[in-house]
């Protein structure tokens, strides 16, 4: 689990990836590589996540792949099998956290409230996704609710790009932020994986990694 939060915290970024054609996973990954990011989030939204999450663990060994948009237990179970070694939910689930406890795997609920964030560091997690960040009161929201919980970290997520990345990472509780950005439907859609190679690299450079 250290591991995987080290990698994460190098990282800084996590590219949200919806995946619509299994057979785009492999040139995503290989982009977003190429642009310099070590990991992706592949979400459940589509039918075929969990076989993408399966495609890219196998292949991306240098990569670390996660699942996001898990949002039950059927779901997570499926994403640890596929060999996702994080698990992203927009919202707090009980019934992922269980799961992630029982495979000893990192689960990043999203909590936006005080009482969602007491219910996670009751379940022993202290790094939570902020989510959808820009329209729950981004970086000033986090500010406020950080001061009431010292040891709680945030990967905000939601409307964060190239305008508003660098204003998040001023804030040393921030441990990662998330995005789609740089892997948008339209450039998967085309078949643009410069595009998102290049997308990657900018977004490498605002956070400075
Ligand atoms: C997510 O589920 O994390 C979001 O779709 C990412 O938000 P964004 O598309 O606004 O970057």
């Amino acid at each position: 689990m250290i591991e995987i939060l080290d990698h994460i915290a190098k990282e800084k970024i996590i590219p949200v990836v919806k995946i619509d054609r299994l057979d785009d996973t492999l040139p995503i990954m290989e982009a977003l590589k190429k642009g310099g990011i070590g990991i992706a989030e592949i979400t459940f939204r589509t039918a075929c996540g969990a076989d993408a999450i399966a495609l890219a663990a196998k292949n991306c060994k240098d990569m670390l792949i996660g699942a996001g948009t898990v949002i039950n237990a059927q779901q997570a179970e499926k994403a640890i099998k596929s060999g996702a070694k994080f698990i992203v939910s927009p919202g707090y689930s009980q019934a992922v956290t269980e799961v992630c406890k029982e495979n000893d795997i990192l689960y990043l609920p999203g909590c936006v409230t005080p009482t969602e964030i007491i219910t996670a560091i009751d379940n022993g997690i202290n790094i939570v996704k902020f989510f959808p960040a820009e329209s729950y009161g981004g970086l000033k929201a986090i500010r406020a609710i950080a001061a009431a919980f010292p040891d709680i970290r945030f990967v905000p997520t939601g409307g964060i790009g190239p305008g508003n990345i660098k204003d998040y990472f001023v804030f040393s509780k921030v441990f990662a932020c998330g995005g789609s950005w740089m892997v948008k439907d339209n450039l998967i859609k085309e078949g643009n994986f410069a595009e998102i190679t290049k997308l990657s690299q900018e977004a490498k450079e605002y956070v400075g990694v």
